[in-house]
Order: C-alpha cells, then sequence, then structure tokens
C-alpha cells in the first residue's frame, strides 16, 4: 500500500492579489481557514526576500487562525532563520530564491552550497522545525540532503509540468521516471519525499501515483482556479484526482 498523500495548499498567490492594491482584501487567513475546513493537510506559504506576496503579519496571522501543519518556504539566508526560528512553523522548506525570478525556478543547489545551508538546517532541527529541501531529482543532489540530515526533500516537479505543457512526452516521461526514482532512493534512506511545482488538474495524477510520496505542495493552480470556482471546490478536486491515482 503506499503511504497516504498529503496535500499543502500553497496560499500565495491570495497574498499577491491582496498586494496589487495594498489594501487587506483577499485575506490569505480566510484561504488558510477554508483549507482546514475543506480537509486540506497543511498551509504553505513562501516568505520572499521583497514580500511580494506573503508577509511577516501574515505568517503570525495564520498560525493563530489555523491547527493545520504551517509549512514554511524560506530561502537559507539568516534573515529568514530568524523569521522561522521565531513563528516555530511545523516545517520549513529551504528553497533558493533570485529576487528577478517569477517564481522557485529551479531547485535548491543542496550539493554546491552545503557549507552555506548546513548550519540553517541544524538550527531549524535544533529548534524542532522539521526541515525540507527544495531539489531538483538529481542523485547528486539528494545525496546531499542524505549529508544534510534533512529529513525531508521535496522535488521539483516544474520541468515535469513544463514537458506535459509543450506536449513533449519523450521529456515527460524522463522527469516522471526520475522523479519516480529519486523518490525511491529517498525513502530506501529514511527520507520523506514531497514534490510540487506547477501541478494542475491535467498534470497531477502520475505525481500523485509515485507510492513513496507523502505530500504534494500545490499553489498558482488552485488559486487560479478558485478564480473560477472558488477555492473549496477547487481544493475538492485536487484531493479527488490524487487520492483516484494512489
Ligand atoms: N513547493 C515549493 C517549494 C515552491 O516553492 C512552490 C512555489 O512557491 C510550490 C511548491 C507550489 O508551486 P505552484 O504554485 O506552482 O503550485
Amino acid at each position: 500500500m503506499p503511504e497516504p498523500l498529503r496535500l499543502g495548499v500553497n496560499i500565495d498567490h491570495v497574498a499577491t492579489i491582496r498586494n496589487a492594491r495594498g489594501g487587506d482584501h483577499p485575506d490569505p487567513v480566510r484561504a488558510a481557514r477554508i483549507v482546514a475546513e475543506v480537509g486540506g493537510d497543511g498551509i504553505t506559504a513562501h516568505l520572499r526576500e521583497d514580500r511580494r506576496h506573503i508577509r511577516d503579519d501574515d505568517l503570525a496571522r495564520i498560525r493563530e487562525a489555523t491547527d493545520l501543519p504551517l509549512n514554511l518556504e524560506m530561502a537559507a539566508t539568516d534573515e529568514m532563520l530568524a523569521i522561522a526560528l521565531r513563528h516555530q512553523p511545523h516545517a520549513a522548506c529551504i528553497v533558493p530564491e533570485k529576487r528577478e525570478e517569477r517564481t522557485t525556478e529551479g531547485g535548491l543547489d543542496a550539493a554546491g552550497q552545503h557549507n552555506r545551508i548546513a548550519p540553517i538546517v541544524e538550527q531549524l532541527r535544533d529548534a524542532g522545525i522539521r526541515v525540507s529541501l527544495f531539489i531538483e531529482a538529481e542523485e547528486r543532489q539528494l545525496d546531499a540532503a542524505i549529508r544534510l540530515r534533512a529529513p525531508v526533500v521535496e522535488f521539483h516537479t516544474g520541468e515535469y509540468a513544463h514537458a506535459i505543457q509543450d506536449g513533449d512526452s519523450e521529456r515527460t516521461e524522463r522527469e516522471l521516471r526520475r522523479i519516480t526514482d529519486m523518490a525511491a532512493l529517498a525513502a530506501k534512506n529514511g527520507i520523506e519525499p514531497h514534490a510540487g511545482h506547477g501541478l494542475t488538474f491535467d498534470n497531477v495524477q502520475p505525481i500523485a501515483a509515485i507510492p513513496q510520496l507523502a505530500e504534494l505542495n500545490i499553489g498558482h493552480y488552485l488559486i487560479g482556479e478558485a478564480v473560477f470556482t472558488g477555492l473549496e471546490p477547487a481544493i475538492r478536486r485536487m484531493r479527488e484526482l490524487m487520492d483516484d491515482a494512489r
């Protein structure tokens, strides 16, 4: 039997819409409450260096508003470490961050940046925060995660999503194969594999069918769908597709 598959809902882009007008509507905290009501397994939020979506006060309000685990996506910087230690999220996912990128465009170079990441992983771990590394599904990066003693890795599914969007079945198969293989290898090494980025109703099922994956983190597509159907039906539909694929 595959592990049950959790759905973490990334609510960043509720804040993106709010920030477009500078007021307080729509409130990501309201989205967090809906995620809890509809049976989502966790809230994911990325506090970016430029605060383009989630802001510091959102984190405190999200923590207060729901008992769902909060997965804080953060760059490996001293500023973000201090914020994570202050807010004590259930989990922290270390992501690469470039100011000029539109979204997190690739995985963390855990292998090349070992010395920068190691003390951050250690301090988060000492504070009881479950650390995850957002990496490409590559053996070199997984080896680095093992050396860093990260309990969780999240595989970047962006390339897989792009391959499907481009209608390139060969590339899609290749991407799916490497995520499948690396999920198995992670689990074999005692690391819990997660996945996310660019997942939609149309492309989620082959990923959800990978038996070792324990969690998917999905944001942009769900918030986009919510514009048309509401957040609740969008989450329910994603949940259904994930469960059916298992
Ligand atoms: N997981 C991580 C680590 C991310 O950085 C993101 C995007 O912020 C996601 C999942 C969600 O990606 P998307 O918004 O494309 O669903």
